[in-house]
């Protein structure tokens, strides 16, 4: 026999190897709270009904409070030797009380459901942090000037500059888009919110539970009942990850747009010089590394992803140690996830566009040529499709002559020999980037109108969570 709390049917205790490479007191340590939570919840159910005595119930509370007192205190070391948090917690009650009462924690329990017990309660305050996170972004991003409305940027496809839109438009996009990784997070919740204690094993017990108890005293939304399932599932991690993912991913879209924006040939935006860093030997150098490490660091979320769906695709239902993989990976997911949704609010606020700058490139790249398609149909009756086919004519015919949409002579020029007159002050207004911007009114468009619009809608959506 060894002295393990499992040691009664072994001759032999495990190598230091072993252990070594079996033990998760590291990982294991954001669990203390929620496994102590745990057993104080479950000691006490025990008590309700019965299955300990209410002498050995107050005991073994007593001396989980003690505990709780110096994990407060930051006094209570897991010990490597006792491999993992449930482990350690037993072993320190039994110590105090010795095992005629301290033995009693473990009734009618095992580690297979305690340990997806501890992970979800660790995980639905992770989730409601994100949210808490993501709402702060979105906070920030909708919290734009008037002046964002009017002031403009190329909106791109393909890279290349597409049609003029506003900063306000483009942050109230990225605002919309984190709205919808709040909503996924609440959906994780609500599937992480499933409380598997007493499960046992992976069979149930004879002992006669109130799993509701425990449940409600664990703050759970209800009991997962199913013991084999409760025990086996690590989908709600998995669906996490996956938000996680998703979430890191859509960060990491708008660091590029900022990273490639403030280079000197966009010259677009540039960020605080708070969220920037220069160069060793390159004096003139600001670098939006913040932005670069929140593209980067999206690695992380994805490939925990990747990883989570690897390591438990071959996991027969039943508790395999192979779940014991989940968490240092989860957990690096949840460090770079939320640090970059906070760093990239405070990144936010700082933001400085060049909305003139932004002006110049829609005159540079033709980004109103649909604007003359649109006044050919209105105006002059033709179908889109020939419209779009005279507009794009009089485009190759300008930059023949290396010339713009600013040079309306000419322009008006090309389209009196196309067949399709238009008058200079038309297309000086029509070209114009601002004045296409403004026209944009449909709902959900760039214009000033709609994007206030889009604003009010977006707003109270975020306040209802
Ligand atoms: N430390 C384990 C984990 O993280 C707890 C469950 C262990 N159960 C077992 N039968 N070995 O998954």
């Amino acid at each position: 026999m060894t002295d393990k709390l499992w040691g009664g049917r072994f001759a032999e205790d495990i190598t230091q190897e072993v252990l070594d490479y079996t033990l998760t007191v590291d990982v294991d340590e954001r669990l203390v709270f929620a496994d102590l939570w745990q057993d104080l919840a479950h000691m006490l159910m025990l008590g309700v009904r019965g299955i300990v005595t209410g002498e050995v119930a107050q005991a073994v509370l007593g001396s989980l409070l003690r505990l709780w007192e110096r994990a407060e205190r930051g006094e209570l070391r897991l010990r490597p030797e006792l491999e993992d948090v449930h482990f350690n917690l037993e072993q320190q009650v039994i110590e105090e009380l010795g095992r005629e009462r301290g033995g009693h924690l473990q009734t009618a329990r095992s580690r297979n459901d305690q340990v997806s017990t501890d992970t979800r309660m660790y995980l639905r305050r992770i989730q409601l942090d994100a949210v808490a996170a993501n709402l702060d972004l979105i906070g920030e991003l909708l919290a734009f000037p008037e002046t964002d409305l009017l002031a403009i940027l190329p909106g791109y496809t393909h890279s290349q500059a597409a049609q003029p839109i506003s900063v306000a438009f483009w942050k109230s996009a990225h605002a919309s888009m984190l709205l919808r990784d709040v909503r996924r997070l609440r959906g994780a919740f609500e599937r992480t919110d499933e409380c598997p204690l007493g499960a046992c094993a992976l069979a149930g017990t004879s002992f006669p539970l109130d799993r509701e108890l425990t449940a409600r005293l664990l703050g759970f939304g209800g009991v997962l009942s199913h013991a084999l399932d409760a025990t086996s599932a690590r989908d709600y991690l998995i669906e996490s990850a996956a938000a996680f993912a998703i979430g890191g991913n859509n960060l990491s879209r708008m660091a590029e747009e900022i990273v490639m924006w403030s280079g000197h040939e966009y010259r677009l935006v540039e960020v605080a010089d708070a969220y920037a860093t220069g160069s060793s030997i390159m004096p003139q150098k600001k670098n939006p590394v913040v932005a670069e490490l929140a593209r980067g660091r999206a690695g992380r979320t994805a490939g925990t992803l990747v990883q989570l769906l690897t390591m438990a695709k071959g996991v027969t239902l039943g508790y395999s140690c192979d779940l014991q993989e989940d968490k240092p990976y989860l957990w690096h997911a949840i460090d770079a996830y939320l640090s970059t949704l906070r760093i990239v609010a405070g990144q936010t606020r700082g933001l400085r566009f060049d909305g003139a700058r932004g002006e110049q490139l829609c005159w540079d790249n033709f980004s109103t040529a649909t604007e003359l398609a649109n006044h050919l149909v209105t105006a002059h009756g033709l179908p889109f499709r020939e419209a779009h086919h005279v507009s794009g004519a009089l485009v190759a015919a300008l930059l023949k002559r290396g010339a713009t949409l600013r040079d309306t002579a000419a322009a008006a020029e090309i389209l009196g020999e196309l067949g399709h007159p238009v008058d200079e002050p038309v297309l000086a207004r029509l070209f114009a980037p601002a004045a296409a911007v403004s026209g944009y009114t449909s709902p959900g468009g760039t214009s000033p109108r709609s994007v206030t619009a889009v604003r009010a809608e977006l707003s109270s959506a975020a306040e209802a969570h």
